[in-house]
C-alpha cells in the first residue's frame, strides 16, 4: 500500500487564522522546513486573494523541488487562471479548486442550484485541467452535504478530469463514525473511484479535527490535509503533528509505513510556525507542548524510570526533541556551540552560524546559563528574521518610569554614521519608547496587529522574546527582539519592523518612479 499522502495547508488555511498572517520571507522559511520534512503536497496559498499571495505562492512555487506546490482557487475563471499562473513553474504543479455542495452554502453563499453546481464543477475542472493534469476538487461543506447530490459532483468532477477528491468537513460539524462512513459510501457509489485519490480537510470546531481526519483514512481517504500546531480559520485544522504520529504510532491501525515524512522535524517545524505568529504552544498541546514528555507524578515518574514504555507511547526524539540537558555558558567554544547545536537538529553554517554564535555571545555576557530553549529562540531569531542592510540600529535608550508620573524615553538610534536622539512621553515606557523610535525613524501610517512578549526558558533571567507585527495598507511588517531585557527587546523588535516598513515604501517609491 502506498503511503498516506500529507498536505500542509498552513501557508493557505493556517495563514486566513486571525493574528496568523506572514509575510513572504517567513512563509518561504515555511516552505523549506515543510520540504525538508518531506511533506508530500504544500498548499502554499490562494494567489488570487491579493497581489502578496500570488507573489508567495510563484515563489514558493519556484523554488521547492521535493514537493507538489498545489495553489487554491474558487470555481472561478480568474482563479484558476491566477492560480495556474502562481504555480506554474513548481517542480510539480497542483491546482486545487473547491466549490460549496451543502444547501446552506449554495442556497445563501452562492445563489445557486444543484444544476449549477454540477454544471460549473464540470466547466471548472476542464479549465484547470487545461494547464495541468494534477487538479483537486473539494466539495466545501462536504459534511452537511446530502449524500446523493455529492456523489453527483464527485462524480462530475472525476469525469471531468479531477485527481483529488476532498471532502472537507468545512465547519468541524462531523464526527468520527460519521466521517469514515461517508467516505467509505462516496467511495463505493461513485464510478471512478478508484482512479483518485480521496483526501479529508477537517476543522477543529468541536475539537475532533484529527479524530475525523483520522477516521477519513479508515474510511478510505488516501490524503489528509492538516497544518502545523493544527493553525487554521476559526479553531483550526487538524494538526500535522498529532494525524502523523497518530498513524506512525498505531501501525496496526494504519499500516507500517502510513506516511513518509521525516518526524524528527516535526518539533522544529512547530517552533517555527509559534515564532512566527509570536505565540507559545499551550503547555499540554500534543506533541509539541512543553509539557508533552514531562511526568510529573511520582508514580509516573517510577514507572518511567523502570520502562520507559509504562508511560510513554512515543519518544520525544521522534519528533525531534533531543532532551539532553545540556547548559552552555560564558565559557562554551564554537565548537560545543555547534555540537549543541547539530545535536538538536540544526545544520547551520557560514554567516548564520556566525551571527548566531555572535548572539549566542552576548547572551552569555547577560545570561550565567544558556539552554536549548534560548538556543531555539536565538535560531528562530536569526533564521527567519533578516535586518534590513540600510536599516536603523539601536545606539542606547533610557526610560524613566513610575506608577504615579507619566513616563519618559529617550532613544538614541544609528543611521550609518550618524547618531540620532529623541525623547518622548508616553503612556508607559514602551509606548514613551515608541514614540520616540517614530520621531527619528518617521515611518508612514501603520498600526498595530501585534506586540506580544514571551519569555523563552524558565527562570528570572529568561531571554524576552518580543515581536512586533505592523499593518500598513495590506501587507504585515515583522520585527522581533531578543533581550534579558524585554523594554529592550521591543525596542528592538519595533525598530526591525520599522526598518522592513520604510524599505518596503522606498522600493515601492522606487518602483513608481522608474
Ligand atoms: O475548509 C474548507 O472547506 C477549505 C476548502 C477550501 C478545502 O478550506
Ligand atoms: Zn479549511
Amino acid at each position: 500500500m502506498k503511503p498516506i499522502r500529507v498536505l500542509d495547508t498552513t501557508l493557505r488555511d493556517g495563514e486566513q487564522a486571525p493574528g496568523c498572517t506572514m509575510n513572504l520571507k517567513e512563509k518561504l522559511k515555511i516552505a523549506q522546513i515543510l520540504e525538508h520534512m518531506r511533506v508530500d503536497i504544500i498548499e502554499a496559498g490562494f494567489p488570487v486573494a491579493s497581489p502578496g499571495d500570488f507573489e508567495a505562492v510563484e515563489t514558493i512555487a519556484r523554488s521547492v523541488k521535493d514537493c507538489t506546490v498545489a495553489a487554491l482557487a474558487r470555481a472561478r475563471e480568474k482563479d484558476i487562471d491566477t492560480a495556474w499562473e502562481a504555480v506554474k513553474n513548481a517542480a510539480d504543479p497542483r491546482i486545487h479548486l473547491f466549490l460549496a455542495t451543502s444547501p446552506l452554502h449554495m442556497q445563501y453563499k452562492l445563489h445557486m442550484s444543484e444544476d449549477d453546481v454540477v454544471r460549473v464543477t464540470a466547466d471548472m475542472v476542464k479549465r484547470a485541467k487545461s494547464y495541468v493534469d494534477n487538479v483537486e476538487f473539494s466539495c466545501e461543506d462536504a459534511t452537511r452535504s446530502d449524500v446523493d447530490f455529492l456523489c453527483r459532483v464527485v462524480r462530475t468532477a472525476i469525469k471531468s478530469g479531477a485527481t483529488v477528491i476532498n471532502l472537507p468537513d468545512t465547519v468541524g460539524y462531523s464526527t468520527p463514525d460519521e466521517m469514515r462512513s461517508l467516505l467509505s459510501q462516496v467511495i463505493a457509489r461513485v464510478e471512478g473511484s478508484d482512479k483518485v485519490e480521496f483526501s479529508v480537510h477537517c476543522h477543529n470546531d468541536l475539537g475532533m479535527a484529527v479524530a475525523n481526519t483520522l477516521a477519513g483514512v479508515l474510511g478510505g481517504a488516501r490524503q489528509v490535509e492538516c497544518t502545523i500546531n493544527g493553525l487554521g480559520e476559526r479553531a483550526g485544522n487538524a494538526s500535522l503533528e498529532e494525524v502523523v504520529m497518530a498513524m506512525r504510532t498505531r501501525p496496526d491501525i494504519y499500516g507500517p509505513d502510513a506516511v513518509r515524512l521525516d518526524t524528527t522535524q516535526i518539533a522544529r517545524a512547530s517552533r517555527t510556525v509559534y515564532a512566527i505568529i509570536g505565540q507559545l504552544p499551550p503547555l499540554n498541546k500534543p506533541i509539541v507542548g512543553r509539557n508533552a514528555f514531562l511526568h510529573e507524578s511520582g508514580i509516573h515518574q517510577h514507572g518511567v524510570m523502570a520502562n520507559k514504555q509504562t508511560y510513554e507511547i512515543l519518544t520525544p526524539e521522534a519528533v525531534g526533541i533531543n532532551q539532553k540537558p545540556l547548559v552552555l555558558g560564558k565559557h562554551s567554544g564554537r565548537h560545543a556551540f555547534e555540537n549543541r547545536l547539530e545535536e538538536m537538529g540544526y545544520n547551520l553554517s557560514g554567516e548564520e552560524l556566525e551571527r548566531c554564535f555572535e548572539e549566542f555571545k552576548d547572551l552569555c555576557d547577560k545570561k550565567k546559563v544558556v539552554t536549548d530553549l534560548d538556543l531555539e529562540a536565538l535560531i528562530a531569531h536569526s533564521s527567519v528574521y533578516e535586518e534590513e542592510e540600510d536599516g536603523y540600529r539601536l545606539d542606547w535608550y533610557a526610560v524613566h518610569n513610575t506608577n504615579f508620573t507619566t513616563a519618559t524615553a529617550t532613544v538614541c538610534l544609528k543611521y550609518k554614521d550618524e547618531k540620532f536622539e529623541a525623547v518622548s512621553l508616553g503612556d508607559g515606557p514602551i509606548d514613551a519608547a515608541f514614540s520616540a523610535v517614530d520621531q527619528i525613524m518617521k515611518p508612514v501610517d501603520h498600526t498595530f496587529e501585534l506586540y506580544r512578549i514571551n519569555g523563552v526558558s524558565p527562570g528570572m533571567d529568561t531571554l524576552g522574546e518580543a515581536h512586533v507585527r505592523l499593518q500598513a495598507g495590506s501587507h504585515s511588517f515583522s520585527g522581533r527582539g531578543l533581550s534579558t531585557d524585554i523594554i529592550e527587546g521591543s525596542i528592538l523588535a519595533y525598530i526591525s519592523a520599522v526598518n522592513h516598513l520604510k524599505a518596503f515604501t522606498r522600493r515601492q517609491n522606487m518602483q513608481a518612479d522608474s
